[in-house]
């Protein structure tokens, strides 16, 4: 198969095509990314020479360089693409529209003109809105998006779905919940706490710390997409959750003690605006339809992310220092097209 993954320069996009050579070998990876902040083409310097892997910087919403590459015998498109952190989308609304409502509306019409076989979109449990303290998510829940980020997500998975209704377009949709694990951009909760507390510094708690998060590794959820992508129906949503509800203070807590650190580095701050309160997944669908489990314990898991940035100091502080960025704007024009 020869797959088009957008978007996989950033966090979960890098770990399904590490995951993808490493389980498909002599699939062909297409990696369109156009390196925006959350970008990072270090993620793949491990692949960087694979024969089956290639990277062209650009946007989702060219629909010209889209068509080009899907002139090459693409079979499926994997679109992870967008602006992803909510605290960006109640400063600047903007971008998020423009790259996941338009972004992927262009993709779909590139998909639809050269009659591409399989279309994943990846969306978010956000969608949902929030829960109160019973029940969980499941892919029949009304849509109910609070933040920015999520109504654009949500918009995303509607006109995907008006694309397979009304186009015959064999479109799929995964909902995931929060994910974390290695190469996680450090202004989310999991990184920001660990890298924060590797350099001795605070952790920032929204609100009262009671906002409810449903956790899963992310190579977990690159396993489910993989699955989805090979065995899905046309059509469908497929909620990926691990069974990992936390408190955001309970998770911190668990935190800091792996990491030997004290709790006085927990500390709150003004909460988000619109806090949704909770998630839960229900992944029973994904988990009955194709045979899918969370591997990773969320105690493994946060063992091993939190070993992964112990042991790789230099990746996020080029990050946090801004340094990585210098890296594109020295290797890759604004239109180039080079290649990894
Ligand atoms: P991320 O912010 O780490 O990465 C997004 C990537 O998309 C970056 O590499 C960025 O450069 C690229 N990008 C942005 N705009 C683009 C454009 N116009 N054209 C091409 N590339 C563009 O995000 P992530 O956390 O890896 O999330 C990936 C996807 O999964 C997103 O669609 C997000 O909504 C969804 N998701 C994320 C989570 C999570 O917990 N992180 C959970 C559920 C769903
Ligand atoms: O649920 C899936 C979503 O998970 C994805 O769709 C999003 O792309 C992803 O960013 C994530 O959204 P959240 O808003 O849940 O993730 P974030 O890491 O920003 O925050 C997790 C929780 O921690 C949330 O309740 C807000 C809180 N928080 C966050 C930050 C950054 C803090 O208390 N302090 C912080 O500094």
């Amino acid at each position: 198969m020869k797959l088009l993954v957008t978007g996989g320069a950033g966090f979960i996009g890098s770990n399904f095509i590490l995951y993808m050579l490493e389980h498909h070998q002599g699939y062909d990876i297409i990696n369109l990314d156009n390196l925006t902040y959350a970008g990072n083409l270090e993620n793949l310097t491990s692949v960087s020479g694979n024969k089956h892997y290639s990277f062209i910087k650009g946007d989702i919403a060219d629909a010209r360089l889209v068509g080009d590459i899907l002139n090459n015998g693409v079979d499926a498109v994997i679109n992870f693409a967008a602006e992803s952190h909510v605290d960006r989308s109640i400063l600047e609304p903007a971008s998020f529209i423009r790259t996941n409502v338009l972004g992927t509306q262009i993709l779909l019409d590139s998909a639809k003109e050269k009659h591409i076989s399989r279309f994943i979109q990846i969306s978010t449990d956000e969608v949902y809105g929030s829960l109160g303290t019973e029940g969980r998510f499941t892919e029949t829940t009304c849509l109910h998006p609070n933040s920015p980020y999520s109504a654009s997500k949500a918009s995303a998975d509607m006109i995907a779905l008006a694309y397979h209704e009304t186009f015959h377009m064999p479109v799929l949709i995964t909902r995931t919940s929060n994910n974390y694990g290695p190469y996680q951009f450090p202004e989310k909760l999991l990184p920001l706490a660990i890298t924060n507390l590797l350099e001795g510094k605070h952790v920032p708690l929204y609100g009262d710390g009671l906002n409810v998060r449903d956790w899963i590794f992310v190579t977990d959820n690159a396993e489910a997409i993989d699955l989805v992508l090979h065995k899905g129906r046309e059509g469908e949503v497929y909620n990926i959750g691990a069974g990992n509800e936390s408190t955001n203070i309970s998770l911190l807590k668990t935190v800091v003690k792996l990491m030997g650190k004290p709790e006085s580095l927990i500390t709150y701050v003004k909460d988000r605006p619109g806090h949704d309160k909770r998630y839960a997944i229900d992944p029973s669908k994904t988990m009955n339809m194709l045979g899918w489990s969370s591997r990773t314990s969320l105690d493994r898991g946060l063992k091993t992310t939190i070993d992964w940035y112990e042991k790789n100091r230099e990746w996020w502080q080029r990050v946090k220092s801004g340094e990585y960025m210098k890296y594109y704007k020295k290797n890759y024009s604004a239109k180039g097209l080079k290649t990894q």
